[in-house]
């Protein structure tokens, strides 16, 4: 078993998490990730007052583990956020804030909720912000995944942020599908992994099937970094761009955004019908690298487990055993030249 300090604070059993998806959230996927000991979320930035008070019901019919609730602060709506609050989840996850808009208010009434607060950064100074704002958690995503990204990969910013932000716990996300991730993510400071492509391609994921077999059939190469989901929508993500599948939908418009901006409402139109009728090459389809991880659709328990237990035998058994002491008289002769890091010397 792998125990991690957020385990403790949040009161999971595992250090994995599922990533608020707004676009892909089910109460049903919330509560099997939560249920199997990882922490649940829900996206629930769209949601009237209604839906996330039902939502949260069948959460809690489901489990009565912890779950999070999902809020992208640059979108949210008021009446949707009282709402989530007045649940008092055992966290409030937000994310994407713009520059000028201040977190501690949105963090403060988390916190008066009784809830933790989680923040999700994909800049190190977005991670000191909301540090300094009074996170309990930060998320460090990188440019790898599914969804909107920053511009920086997991593994340089993930090490950034943990120092930027120490002592406060970081988790990974981004790129991070099974245990290797996992075990990665710990050997780079993290202490848990967010995933959010692995969960989508699950049972109790919401996306039609024909979504979830793209996700398995993904080499990983096949996605891109692109405005084109947000410019149909007529959504403009502060410092994002969206990871998506490279299908006919963005190959159409890719080099042309300016004639998509045109067409905005017509081509957004025809999105919309092709996710109703799953329709994967004409549906906006966000997914993550770690697509190519992905090899088949499991019940969400099952990712968690398995990645626990994968990460958990790299740890214990694999690593330790490339540690190797040298007896005295079995040192190795000094290294010739410069070593790591240094500068190598140049005669003069
Ligand atoms: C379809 C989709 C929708 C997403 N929606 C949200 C969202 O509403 N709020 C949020 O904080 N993150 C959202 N994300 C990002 C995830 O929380 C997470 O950071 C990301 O999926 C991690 O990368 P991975 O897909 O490689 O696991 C979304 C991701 C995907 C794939």
């Amino acid at each position: 078993m792998i125990r991690t300090p957020v385990c403790e604070l949040l009161g999971i059993t595992h250090p994995v998490f599922l990533g608020g998806m707004a676009s892909a959230s089910a109460a049903k996927l919330t509560a099997a990730v939560s249920e199997a000991g990882g922490l649940g979320a829900v996206g629930a930035t769209p949601m009237s007052a209604q839906e996330v008070k039902s939502t949260c019901a069948a959460i809690r019919e489901a489990t009565e583990k912890p779950f999070a609730l999902n809020y992208l602060i640059f979108r949210l709506q008021e009446e949707g956020l009282a709402a989530g609050l007045a649940e008092r989840p055992g966290v409030m996850a937000f994310a994407w804030c713009r520059r000028e808009v201040a977190l501690k208010p949105y963090f403060d009434r988390a916190h008066d909720a009784g809830s933790k607060v989680m923040f999700m950064a994909g800049r190190v100074d977005e991670a000191r912000r909301a540090a300094d704002a009074g996170a309990d958690v930060i998320v460090a995503q990188g440019s790898e995944g599914g969804g909107h990204v920053g511009w920086m990969a997991s593994l340089a910013l993930l090490p950034m942020v943990v120092d930027a932000v120490a002592p406060l716990p970081v988790l990974a996300a981004g790129g991070i599908a099974d245990g290797r991730g996992l075990a990665a993510a710990l050997c780079l400071g993290a202490q848990g992994v967010l995933m959010g492509t692995r969960f989508l391609a699950t049972e109790e994921s919401p996306l039609p099937q024909a979504f979830k077999d793209v996700i398995v059939r993904s080499d990983g190469h096949d996605t891109v970094l692109t405005e084109i989901p947000d410019i149909a929508s007529g959504q403009v993500w502060p410092g994002a761009m969206a990871r998506a599948w490279r299908n006919r939908f963005i190959e159409r418009w890719a080099g042309r955004e300016w004639d998509l901006r045109q067409n905005r409402a017509e081509a957004f139109a025809a999105v919309q019908e092709a996710r109703g009728h799953g329709d994967p090459q004409e549906a906006s389809i966000l997914i993550g690298q770690d697509a190519g991880l992905i090899r088949a659709v499991v019940p969400a328990a099952e990712v968690v487990r398995r990645v626990v237990e994968e990460a958990e035998e790299i740890l214990s058994e694999r690593l330790p055993g490339l540690v190797h002491t040298p007896h005295a008289g079995e040192r190795p002769a000094p290294a010739e030249g410069p070593g790591p890091g240094e500068r190598p010397v140049t005669p003069e």
